[in-house]
């Protein structure tokens, strides 16, 4: 395959992979949901939008919901304040949570009792001794359920072991004495809406890097960067896209420009050309030595190095979307 084919024919089904993975992931989802009083889907706050898997709305009806925007340190605090009111003003309880630290995660506790406080007012009206809760932990691969279980957990906790009416063989957590959690996680393949969803879900490593297209993600990437986080390539890479050179900057990369004919070629202190996704990607090869023999840019080799940077935290707190 040329390196044309990979951004021009971007094509989701490339990467809407595993179906056997995903049906299986469904169906355990599916019988254990019965179970449980309330869903706790984790998303990661640099992509709130890309890693909710809408099936879950179909499949967690009648259930309480509460959103935990994971991974907060690595997303922009400002937008993810946006986007936790944007999910509460559509119903659900939302935490903000970092569970490789732990900050806010035992929190967690009392937002699950927030979101079922009609269940637990119904049962004390009647009578019925309450019980603990018990939570269900749903996110695509990578937004940090293990992660988020384990500091919720804590060392401390023991397993409940089966309970009567439940399901031989199915595992709780008690976290305390109002919440308990099923130790399984539902994991919930993505659902790639559009070209954009999946690239977003890539980014942040939920898809097997080996199969999937880095110049495109580089450009899309890039593309938010321009708009959004200038000064994080300026700093990273000393290009400066808010100056004179960068008025200029068309936000559509042209991907046939990838076939290598300008590569090698630009420097935007020379050049009167208006600066493209494209070109800045060459700037970055060619700042950070990403060549091939002859000194062609190597722009697979810059666009990995770019996304391994936006991943590492190199390019500093950054949120992909907003609603
Ligand atoms: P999963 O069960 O949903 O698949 O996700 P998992 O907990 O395995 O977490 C995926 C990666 O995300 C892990 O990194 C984990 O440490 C990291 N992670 C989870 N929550 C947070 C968070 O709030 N902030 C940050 N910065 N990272 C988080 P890894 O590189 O795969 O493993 P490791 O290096 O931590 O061992």
């Amino acid at each position: 395959m040329s390196k044309t084919d990979n951004v021009k024919g971007y094509d989701n089904s490339k990467i809407n992979w595993y179906p056997g993975h995903m049906a299986k992931a469904k169906k355990m989802m599916q019988e254990n949901i019965k179970l449980i009083d309330v869903v706790v889907e984790i998303l990661d706050a640099r992509i709130p939008l890309s890693s909710k898997n809408p099936d879950i709305d179909e499949m967690a009806k009648g259930k309480y919901r509460v959103i935990l925007l994971n991974k907060s340190d690595m997303a922009d605090p400002e937008k993810t304040a946006v986007w936790k009111k944007y999910y509460e003003d559509r119903g659900f309880f939302v935490s903000i949570v970092n569970s490789k630290t732990g900050a806010g995660v035992k929190a967690t506790s009392e937002v699950i009792q927030k979101a079922c406080r009609e269940k637990i007012e119904r049962d004390r009206k009647k009578g019925i001794l309450a019980r603990p809760l018990r939570a269900m932990i749903a996110g695509i691969p990578n937004s940090g359920k293990s992660t988020f279980i384990n500091s919720f957990a804590g060392k401390a906790c023991a397993k409940t072991g089966n309970k009567p009416g439940v399901t031989i063989g199915k595992q709780w957590i008690r976290i305390n004495k109002d919440v308990e959690l099923l130790d399984t996680p539902g994991i919930l393949w993505p659902k790639f809406e559009d070209q954009t969803t999946g690239l977003h879900i890539a980014f942040i490593g939920s898809i097997n890097d080996d199969i999937l297209f880095p110049e495109d993600m580089a450009l899309e990437l890039i593309k938010i960067l321009v708009k959004d986080y200038p000064n994080a390539l300026k700093e990273r890479y000393g290009i400066d896209v808010t100056g004179a050179a960068g008025q200029d900057i068309v936000s559509g990369g042209n991907p046939e420009e990838l076939s290598g004919q300008n590569a090698g070629t630009y420097d935007d202190a020379d050049s009167q050309e208006p600066m493209n996704p494209v070109r800045i990607l060459e700037k970055i090869g060619q700042k950070r030595g990403c060549l091939k023999k002859g000194a062609e840019i190597d722009l697979l080799k810059a666009s990995k190095l770019l996304i391994d940077d936006f991943r590492t935290q190199k390019l500093g707190k950054i949120t992909l979307e907003m609603p």
